[in-house]
């Protein structure tokens, strides 16, 4: 069975795996939704603070993944998965590893690098502990916004990578991260023929 030749990650891995996924969707969205309220108005400074509380939670949550994850070994890959795939998989991962930080972190900088700081929830203002410098927030917004560019490209590599697994060499790849041992709708085991 594919399932016994794929070793699961930990519970606790898979949890924070899939609920970091749909946190980092939403997000996203929320981001670039943001631009389409114009500056100065009342509503883009609630909206933003908001976007910024949620981000600085997601980033705790990330935190805690990243400390799981070098404390657990992921679960091994099959014996016969080719060098180039091993070596590919461990940067991709390691890539979005550093994008999920950088985002939150690059936020966080940013806005104690202007007046405005962080109203947590639109309820407590947390003075910026930085200078009000223009230069310094570029900076780090332009890496808010390429971190978020970048994220955006590694996920979508990182979907078709398990989508050519699933579909192509249908070895189940899926189910190491899936939340049920069962098989998910559509999988194939990767000694059974496929009929038409
Ligand atoms: C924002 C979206 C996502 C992010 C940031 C993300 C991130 C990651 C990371 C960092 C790993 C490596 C886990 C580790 O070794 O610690 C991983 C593994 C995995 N992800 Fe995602 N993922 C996302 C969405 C998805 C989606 C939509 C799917 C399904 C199509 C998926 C399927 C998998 C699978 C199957 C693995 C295990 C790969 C392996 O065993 O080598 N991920 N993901
Ligand atoms: C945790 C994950 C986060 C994601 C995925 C995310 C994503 C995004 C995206 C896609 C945008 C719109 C495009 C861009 O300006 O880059 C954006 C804008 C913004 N984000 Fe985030 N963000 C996150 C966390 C944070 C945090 C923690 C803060 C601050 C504490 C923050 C502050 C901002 C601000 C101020 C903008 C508006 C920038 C502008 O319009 O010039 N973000 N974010």
């Amino acid at each position: 069975m594919v399932a016994a030749a794929y070793p699961r990650y930990t519970t606790v891995a898979i949890v924070l795996h899939w609920l970091i996924a749909l946190l980092l969707l939403g997000q996203f969205a929320f981001g670039l939704a943001l631009e389409d309220i114009p500056r100065g108005t009342p509503a883009r400074g609630y909206y933003v603070n908001l976007h910024k509380s949620s981000g600085i939670l997601i980033g705790l949550l990330i935190l805690l993944r990243l400390g799981w994850r070098l404390t657990h070994r992921p679960p091994p890959l099959p014996e016969t998965t080719p060098g180039w795939q091993r070596t590919a998989a461990r940067i991709s991962h390691i890539l979005l590893y550093a994008c999920m930080l950088a985002l939150p972190l690059s936020g966080y900088l940013a806005s104690n690098f202007s007046r405005h700081g962080i109203k947590f929830f639109n309820v407590v203002h947390w003075m910026p502990w930085g200078p009000d410098d223009k230069t310094w927030y570029a900076i780090f917004n332009g890496t808010h916004h390429l971190a978020a560019l970048l994220l955006a490209l590694l996920v979508t590599v990182h979907v078709l990578a398990v989508a050519k697994h699933m579909l192509i060499d249908r070895d189940g790849l899926l189910l190491r991260m899936w939340p049920c041992r069962g098989k998910p709708a559509g999988q194939v085991p990767a000694h059974q023929p496929v009929e038409n």
